[in-house]
């Protein structure tokens, strides 16, 4: 395949993210090369999503946009993986005649055969077989470099099965990876210039307790916060049953670990988090979120709301919108609940209508925008240690990158010296906006205004 150019589309969480950056060396490996533009690809590969009816509809467009490249190109190769991949197998390739390749995500390891194949003899292939868990381990390790910040997956599949949700079915069971594959990992990462990782699991809180990694998360935790060389550690996703004293603790002692948790409730409604089989209270929740928040007082939290829930009545649905007022969190992903194939909840009576749910989000999502922003603008006037992450998607000749709480600034970077992607550069904020902070490196701050306030408006 020497010479030959793929182009990948990726779509979903963190997970597809790395996944794709897997194929990504793989194919780099049968010595092919990326391109940006799809239309002068030999292959095209396409890393799907199905946890909502959304994200799956998006992937039916991107295949019918494909199919006029295909027939422009006769022998350009269409691969599907991910989810919506593993959930379909044999029926993408009748739904869709241009596919060539159907994988789900345990088969990423095999991907280069499957090319090879279907190069070679003109077929189609489906490998859905979920049973390697442990593919990804395969994989050659190039790495590229001269990024700040990197994912790594501590873990796959979830054995959790919320009433709603696909994960458990296109992931298969929960297995953890050794720890000394993840540190090794990580220092490879380093050793390129990432300075940031952020640790990825569905439910990293039940690291190594099923298949005996000798320590837990937080011992994870620990062992990663000890290499040289890395600055920052983040994790998603926590599941709040599972989240220990021990991960607790790791807030207030390990100094790389950044302050922020993403922790989804789902729902501020105990009837309903029954209903969904989240397996813990609004109450112990609450009392989660003081305790994290004890040990580590600026610590920012985000969370996942489900509106619209079957049988979610209004006095449930104002429950979740007492929570996210009384919790106070520094953003949310809110979502209209949606049917998935073979899930439970899919079955429940009451399904709330559409325009129910349509009202429920546009409510908490108004609630929520007033409290982050809010907090965003508590901010002005304040220094964040800002790590590069490169140019601002804004333009102007902005810089952009996160605060330790995760907060996205854009700074204004017309001082002489420059600053570069890695560096962890303290920033001035001038504004906080709804989505993010707007700001100016602190030297150029202090250069041009000096130590006072008052200069908001010049920025
Ligand atoms: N493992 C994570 C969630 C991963 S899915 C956890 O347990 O928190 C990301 C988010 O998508 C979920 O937190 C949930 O809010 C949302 N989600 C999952 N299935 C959904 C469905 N069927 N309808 C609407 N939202 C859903
Ligand atoms: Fe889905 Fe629940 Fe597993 Fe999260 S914990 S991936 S919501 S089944
Ligand atoms: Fe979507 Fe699969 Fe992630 S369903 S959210 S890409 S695990």
């Amino acid at each position: 395949m020497t010479g030959k150019l793929f182009h990948i589309t990726t779509m979903g969480c963190q997970m597809n993210v790395y996944d794709s950056e897997q194929m990504e060396r793989l194919l780099a490996a049968m010595d092919m090369q990326p391109t940006s533009d799809p239309r002068r690809a030999d292959i095209v590969l396409v890393n799907t999503c199905s946890i909502r009816e959304k994200p799956e509809h998006k992937v039916y467009s991107h295949l019918g946009r494909l199919l006029c490249l295909k027939r422009k190109k006769p022998g350009l190769i269409i691969a599907v993986g991910g989810c919506v991949a593993q959930q379909e197998g044999r029926r993408l390739l009748k739904r869709a005649p241009h596919v060539d390749i159907v994988f789900g995500p345990a088969a990423i390891s095999r991907l280069p055969g499957l090319i090879r194949r279907t190069k070679e003899e003109g077929v189609r292939l489906v490998d859905v077989d979920g049973s390697a868990v442990d593919a990804f381990e395969v994989i050659p390790a190039e790495f590229q470099q001269g990024r700040a910040t990197a994912f790594v997956t501590v873990m796959t599949g979830c054995d959790n099965y919320c009433t709603y949700c696909v994960v458990p079915y296109v992931r298969g069971r929960e297995v953890s990876r050794r720890p000394e594959r993840i540190l090794k990992e990580v220092e490879r990462l380093v050793d390129t210039g990432v300075q940031e990782v952020t640790l990825l699991g569905q439910n990293v809180n039940s690291y190594g307790l099923k298949n005996g990694c000798g320590i837990d998360f937080s011992g994870l935790l620990e062992a990663v916060n000890k290499l040289d060389g890395l600055k920052r550690i983040r994790f998603t996703t926590s599941h709040p049953k599972d989240l220990s004293d021990g991960l607790i603790r790791a807030f207030g002692e390990l100094e790389k670990l950044a302050p922020h948790i993403h922790l989804p409730v789902q729902s501020g409604s105990d009837r309903i988090l029954k209903r969904m089989n989240r397996r813990y209270t609004r109450d112990s929740y609450l009392k989660k979120i003081t305790a994290l928040r004890q040990v580590r007082r600026d610590l920012a939290v985000t969370s996942d709301i489900i509106v619209g829930f079957p049988g979610e009545e209004m006095a449930d649905f104002d429950d979740t919108v007492g929570l996210v007022e009384s919790v106070g969190f520094d953003n949310i992903f809110a979502f209209k609940y949606s049917d998935r194939q073979n899930v439970a909840a899919a079955r429940f009576p009451d399904k709330v209508d559409e325009s129910g749910k349509k009202e429920r989000l546009a409510r908490v999502l108004e609630i929520q925008s007033a409290i982050t922003l809010k907090k965003n603008k508590g901010l002005e006037g304040t220094t964040q240690e800002v790590l590069v992450e490169g140019l601002s998607k804004t333009g102007d000749a902005q810089m952009t990158g996160h605060t330790p709480c995760n907060k996205t600034v854009n700074f204004l970077n017309f001082s002489q010296k420059g600053v570069r992607v890695g560096q962890i550069v303290p920033v001035h904020i001038v504004e906080g906006l709804s989505h993010s902070l707007l700001g100016m490196p602190k030297s150029f701050w202090e250069e041009r205004f000096g130590k006072k306030g008052g200069i908001l408006h010049a920025a």
